[in-house]
């Protein structure tokens, strides 16, 4: 093994679940005694059929027990701890300074079911965000209230919906058009809002050709759902074209943003055409990800679009902000009142920091990152990249393939994902399905990491390679370095065995 590469172990505590831990009586935190002036008969607000008979089974510990539980299985964890280049949607360093942010009581200690007048602070930054997105868009008006990228794509199949509906097409416009490599979101939340779905192929180009959309358009189709670059790194250079044509057939065109890192400030969705776009605040905007929980995928759209967006809306009127509750046209609420405000925040102060000249470099700086990281990984014998025909740079990602060390070794790229985290980095990220390209892994390393963190990984995969052909059973048996071995996943498959809850463990295991 190569000096420079890390020498990695993670611990293995013999940790129980939570809630095996404690003892009964044992606190963490002693809450004061109400006051009088705000206690209450707490029985007597509850409708006696919901109240309690025994107490919750809850684990009773102290706050160092709590802590020291969790940090053990923080230091078993498989992933986003070691340098993580995980493509297909940025995924960037979440700045700690936003943390303290979003902490100061004037943002944590409020709640949106207050009067606007207490709110004008926060009102202030969600409208100013909006105003930013708005200059690097071109669109209107923004919600943040889609819970990530694949609700804003939701919020764009029943904006669609209601569109058409208000216009009296509905019945006739049954057809969402995407391509083979958009985001599975686009298709999956067209279909879940009813329509059917034309998934158009690739072309020798990288991305499906004029004709093959003319082709697909009628005066069914109710609208066009794409991502661009897709997240091969390609660019469709056509989408001008697309849009227009899906125009003149009276359908919508929908931005998936996802990718958005690469080409921020160099390419407005307004210019291309396109009637809505969709930002992702968790990825592109160094909010936390958090596995969809604290995401926001930020929804904006033409005026035309705008009586249909979930409310509230922030509004600006002499000075005062406020909420603009909309009308009937409105699809609803697709999440609970704004969104989750915190991650606006987040991303607002994000964006503040780096200021319009900070925002382009950083979309300089991850195309030229990914550009360095292509020329070193495409030297590691056996790597190859989708469609190696198309010459021009590829922007912030570029998918590659391992067919070539399957084929030589019989090693996969799960296998690779296993041997990699041996080494503390973290797996690369595969492809979404359909996989379009045999034994695919999508690198992407964004502005955050440094060239010494682009080289340790770049080196991490070289070795795993290196291993592949000289010692194949290494990399198929691991990882070895981990408290966790190889997952068995055969069980995920038996409901008699898998349990989603502590209640449903303890009685399957008490059965098994
Ligand atoms: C291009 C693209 N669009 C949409 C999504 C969906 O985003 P989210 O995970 O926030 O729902 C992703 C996430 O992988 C993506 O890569």
């Amino acid at each position: 093994m190569s000096p420079s590469l890390p020498r990695y172990r993670s611990a293995d505590w013999d940790e129980p679940v939570v809630l095996e831990l404690g003892r009964p009586g044992r606190r963490g935190i002693y809450a004061p005694q109400v006051e009088d002036d705000v206690a209450a008969d707490v029985d007597a607000l509850l409708p006696p059929g919901v109240r309690r008979t025994t107490p919750p089974a809850l684990p009773e510990l102290s706050e160092f027990e709590v802590q020291r539980h969790y940090n053990h299985l923080s230091q078993m964890t498989l992933g986003m701890m070691g340098i993580n280049l995980f493509g297909t949607c940025t995924m960037k360093y979440n700045p700690r300074v936003n943390e303290r942010v979003v902490a100061r009581p004037e943002l944590a200690e409020v709640h949106p079911q207050q009067d606007p007048s207490t709110l004008q602070g926060i009102l202030e930054i969600v409208h100013a965000f909006e105003g930013i997105l708005q200059e690097l868009s071109g669109m209107d008006r923004f919600v943040f209230q889609p819970g990530g990228g694949a609700d804003a794509a939701y919020t764009h199949a029943c904006i669609t919906r209601a569109y058409h509906a208000s216009r009296g097409e509905l019945a006739r416009r049954t057809e969402v058009i995407t391509t083979i490599q958009t985001h599975p979101c686009s298709p999956a939340t067209a279909a879940a809002a009813g329509f059917d779905v034309v998934t158009l192929p690739l072309g020798p180009d990288g991305y499906p050709t004029l004709e093959s959309l003319k082709a697909a358009v009628s005066d069914r189709t109710a609208a066009l759902m794409v991502g661009n670059p897709d997240d091969m790194g390609v660019y469709n250079p056509e989408m001008k074209e697309w849009v227009r044509i899906v125009h003149e057939a009276g359908g919508l065109c929908f931005y998936d943003h996802a990718n958005f890192n690469g080409v921020m400030s160099r390419i407005r969705a307004r210019e291309l055409g396109f009637d809505a776009c969709m930002y992702m605040l968790h990825k592109t905007f160094a909010g936390p990800k958090g596995g969809g929980g604290p995401a926001v995928g930020a929804y904006g759209c033409q005026p035309e679009l705008v009586p249909f967006l979930p409310r509230p809306l922030v509004d600006l009127h002499d000075g005062v902000y406020g909420l603009d509750e909309g009308d009937e046209r409105s699809i609803g609420r697709v999440r609970e009142y704004w969104g989750n405000v915190p991650v606006v925040v987040k991303a607002y102060s994000w964006v503040r920091a780096l200021g319009a000249e900070g925002i382009r470099q950083a979309a300089d700086l991850s195309v030229i990152a990914n550009n360095y990281m292509e020329t070193r990984l495409l030297q590691i014998r056996g790597v190859s990249k989708s469609h190696p025909h198309l010459t021009q740079h590829r922007l912030e990602m570029t998918r590659y393939s391992l067919e070539q060390v399957h084929a030589d070794t019989g090693i996969d790229v799960h296998d690779i994902q296993n041997r990699m985290v041996d080494f503390g980095v973290d797996a690369p990220w595969l492809a979404h399905e359909p996989w379009l390209i045999p034994e695919p892994i999508t690198p992407e390393a964004g502005e955050t990491w440094s060239k010494e963190d682009i080289d340790t990984w770049i080196d991490v995969l070289a070795e795993v390679v290196r291993e592949a052909y000289e010692d194949p059973e290494t990399v198929r048996t691991a990882p070895h370095n981990h408290a966790i071995a190889q997952v068995q996943a055969g069980g995920v498959d038996d409901p008699e065995r898998w349990a989603t809850t502590w209640r449903a463990h303890v009685r399957k295991r008490a059965s098994a």
